[in-house]
This record gives C-alpha cells, structure tokens and sequence, in this order.
C-alpha cells in the first residue's frame, strides 16, 4: 500500500503556545513612534481615551515574549489550536514538488484569524473596567469577531460596517445580531464624522478609514469613560495576539517532520494575519535562515506594492496619531472589490518596518486572478475561502508553480486566513462574468498622495542585509 501522506496535523491543548511573540524586540531597526498633531511622539497617556492602558502597555512593549492570560487561553481553546492542513491536492493537480501547508483559521466560530485578537482586546478592556467596545468591519469577519468576543466575556459591542460590505453580506450583520453586536452602515448619520461625509458623498461605497474614524469617534465622546474602542488590524497589539498562528505553525511543521520553511505567504488588508502567521519566521530569517516572506495584497489597494513609506493618518478624520507605514493616502477610497477585508489605505507599522527592512517581498493580484486561484482551491481542496484569503492562494499557487520550473521540493506555508462561506455573492457574480480587474491608476494615486504631501516624512532606517 503507498505510503499515507498525513493533510492534518493537529496539537493538543496543552501544547497551544503560552506567550506571544513580539517582532519589535528583534527587528534591527525598530518601527517610528507614533506622532502626536504637533508631530511630536505620543505618550501613552495620549492613547488612553480610545485604549485602556493594559492594551497600550503591549502596544508599546519591546519583550520578546508576553504572556498569554490562562483566561484568554480557556476562550481559545473552542477552536484552538487550529489545524495545521497540507494541501495534497492542490500539489497533485499542480503537479508540484512543493509541499504545500496552511494554517486552517476559518475554523473558528466567526470563521477566520480575527477572533484570536478579539478575545484577548475584549478581556484586557473588562478587566480594565470598560463596560461597551466600538469598532469598525470591512468584510465583517472583524466585526462578528468582536461580537463574538464581546458577547462570551459580558461586554456590549457596536460595529461600523463600510456601505459596499454591509450591501454585499447582509448576512454578517445577522451573525453580528446573533451575537449581541449593534451594527450600522457606516457613512452612518450617527456620528459628525460620518454626516459629514454623507454631505459630500452621498453615494459612497464607504471605507475602513471612514469607519474607523466613526467607531473612535462614539467611544471618545462618551462621558461615562466606559466605551473604549478596538482595532481588528494595524496596531501593535493585534499583531501581537495573532502570532499564536505562526507559533503553533512551528510545532506543528515539526510534528510533519519538515526542518526548513522556505516560503512563507499571507493576504494583507492591514496586516494582521500575516504578520499572526510570518514574524514568528521572520525572527528565524533574521537569525540566518534563508526564507521568503510573502505579504500579498490587491491591484486594486496596493499600498505595499505602490504605496510610499510615510507617516499618515489611519483613518480619514486624521483622528488616530501619525503611523509610520506604507499608505496609499488616508482619504483614498478602493474600488469595490470584493476582498473587503484587503480595502484598506495604510499597513501595520511592524509589517512596514519589516518591508523597509528587505525582510518581505510584497506582491499584488488582480481580482480575477484570485477568484480563479479560488475556484481551483475549492475543486481541489474542497473548501471555499474567503476572497482576502484568496490573495494568498494566488501567491501560492505562483510559488508552487515556480518551484515545478526550477525542480526543487520547496516547503510553503501559508495562512487560510478565512471561509467565504459569508462571501457568495462575490463568487456568484465571478461565475457569471460580472466581475472586472481594477488596478489603480496613476493619476488617483498621485492625487491621494498630494493629500498627505504636507505631513512629517519617514526617515528611512535599514540595515539592508537581506
Ligand atoms: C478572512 C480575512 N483575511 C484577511 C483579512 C485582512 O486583514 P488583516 O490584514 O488584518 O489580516 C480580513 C479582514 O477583514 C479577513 O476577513
């Protein structure tokens, strides 16, 4: 009988990682603080309006590693840890020497990575005292998962859903309700931020950096001090909470007996699951090993790709500090792809800094490209995959097929960051030849650019030895 190639390779609870892994300890140089609007360096007190100060202690933390609460680790025991897949099939129809693996985080009950940052934000901000969250969802995969989140630790939860997504999935919304969560399309007429944006643009599809501004906004005015609000992306922190993926990752590639990793791949809309999977191999790429790290993100939102390094503002009423990061502009506003979680304008300071650095090859795909990617990982694979997710799928079939022309039995890793079973609408309108390419011409990216000519630049620090 041929030998069984195992496609599952799970861990036990009690090996699920007990601390998370911080990049900022171990980039060579790290990211730019934050800028307050006197471009000064914010203080942390700065940020305790929007943060409670547990969450803006990790925020600012340069350890190596930090604990993770054992109250966290009983939430995420309902799924975690997640398997580790090897997609068998996709080699066979590719007919690859490349052993192809992926973390499976649509297994959790809102269906992708986000929940692993929710729970543990949602805890801090209880225990901090915090009785309601706000926040933003482009996809709604973020905004369920705070939900969610919100709804099993005793906290109330409103959510900001950009226009385009809250009319493509209305069902997201439902699971939001199902969980306790209040969610509003955002323009919304809820906030000065948003009927502002109404006034002029009535018909806009909406963006995260529109709907961030409109989350802040509610739970900084609110008197009680009890509203606090949450990043599914970006931060820190968030980066932070997601490297539970890349650690059990490690374990589990162990387990399949593989020594190396050569290629790593993950979707980036603000960097989070990326970053959840990759820096834990980013440490090992900058302690020798030969490694390729790929973020991938859309042609139609290609802030990695296009994007200058700069400082800017994270949403649109320049609420937030300045973030030292690749941006496309904060008043930019993305075609509607369906890739919602992928529409945003900046990327997380540690993933930028790690772009700056030469550590990461960012690349970018068309629409059209990842649903057929897509659709060859369902008739393959089996399971649907979000659309971000789908992002990561091109990237890899890519690097499979490369492996093939040059005959090398290359290891690559890649983050399943979500299910798209929430996300049909986008596959009905592929299948029926409704959907069109969008990359961005160089006249809207000039012009979005020109917005933030006047703020303080980035200094560029690399070593320049990868
Ligand atoms: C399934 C899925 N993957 C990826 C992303 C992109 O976000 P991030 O870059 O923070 O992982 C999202 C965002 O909503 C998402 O829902």
């Amino acid at each position: 009988m041929a030998k069984i190639i195992n496609k599952k390779i799970f861990l036990n609870e009690e090996d699920i990682p007990k601390q998370w892994y911080n990049l900022a300890a171990d980039l060579p140089n790290p990211p730019l603080p934050p800028l307050g609007p006197d471009g000064k360096p914010i203080t942390p007190d700065m940020l305790s309006p929007v943060f409670p100060m547990n969450l803006i202690e990790q925020e600012v933390s340069t350890k190596r590693w930090i604990g993770i609460p054992e109250e966290i680790l009983e939430i995420l025991y309902r799924w975690r840890p997640t398997p580790l897949r090897r997609a068998v099939y996709l080699e066979r129809y590719l007919d690859t020497p490349a052993r192809i693996y992926y973390k499976d985080e649509s297994i959790s009950p809102p269906g992708s990575h986000k929940p692993n940052t929710a729970v543990a934000q949602a805890w801090y901000n209880k225990q901090f005292g915090i009785k309601k969250l706000t926040t933003e969802t482009g996809a709604g995969q973020w905004g369920s998962a705070l939900a969610f989140a919100c709804s099993l630790i005793g906290l109330e939860c409103k959510i900001y859903m950009v226009r385009i997504s809250f009319d493509q999935k209305p069902l997201r919304k439902i699971m939001m309700q199902v969980w306790g969560g209040k969610c509003v399309a955002s323009p919304s007429t809820e906030t000065n931020a948003g009927r502002e944006i109404l006034k002029k643009m009535p018909d806009t599809p909406g963006s995260l950096g529109i709907a961030i501004s409109e989350a802040i906004e509610e739970a900084v005015s609110d008197k009680t001090g009890k509203t606090r609000y949450s990043l599914g992306s970006v931060l820190n922190h968030v980066m932070l909470h997601q490297t539970i993926i890349g650690l059990e990752a490690k374990k589990q590639l162990q387990i399949a007996g593989e020594k190396n990793v050569d290629v790593v791949i993950g979707c980036v809309g603000g960097g989070s699951n990326f970053a959840g999977l990759a820096f834990p191999f980013v440490a090992d790429k900058i302690s020798g090993k030969k490694i390729t790290i790929i973020p991938t993100e859309p042609t139609a939102c290609p802030t990695m790709t296009k994007g200058p390094f700069t400082y800017d503002f994270g949403d649109v009423a320049c609420t937030t500090p300045l973030l030292a990061m690749f941006t496309l502009g904060h008043n930019f506003i993305p075609a509607p792809i369906h890739a919602g979680g992928l529409r945003y304008h900046g990327l997380a300071p540690l993933v930028s800094q790690a772009i700056v650095e030469g550590l990461l090859e960012p690349k970018s795909y068309n629409q059209l490209i990842c649903y057929e990617s897509a659709l060859l990982w369902a008739k393959t694979e089996g399971a649907i995959c979000a659309p971000e997710t789908s992002h990561a799928i091109a990237g890899v079939i890519e690097e499979a097929k490369k492996a093939k022309q040059e005959g090398k039995e290359k290891v690559i890793l890649f983050n399943y960051s979500g299910h798209g079973l929430m996300d049909l609408t986008g596959y009905e309108k592929y299948l029926t030849g409704k959907l069109t390419d969008s990359s961005l011409p160089a006249e809207e990216l000039n012009k979005s650019l020109n917005a933030i000519k006047d703020l303080p630049k980035a200094p560029i620090k690399k070593t320049g030895k990868w």
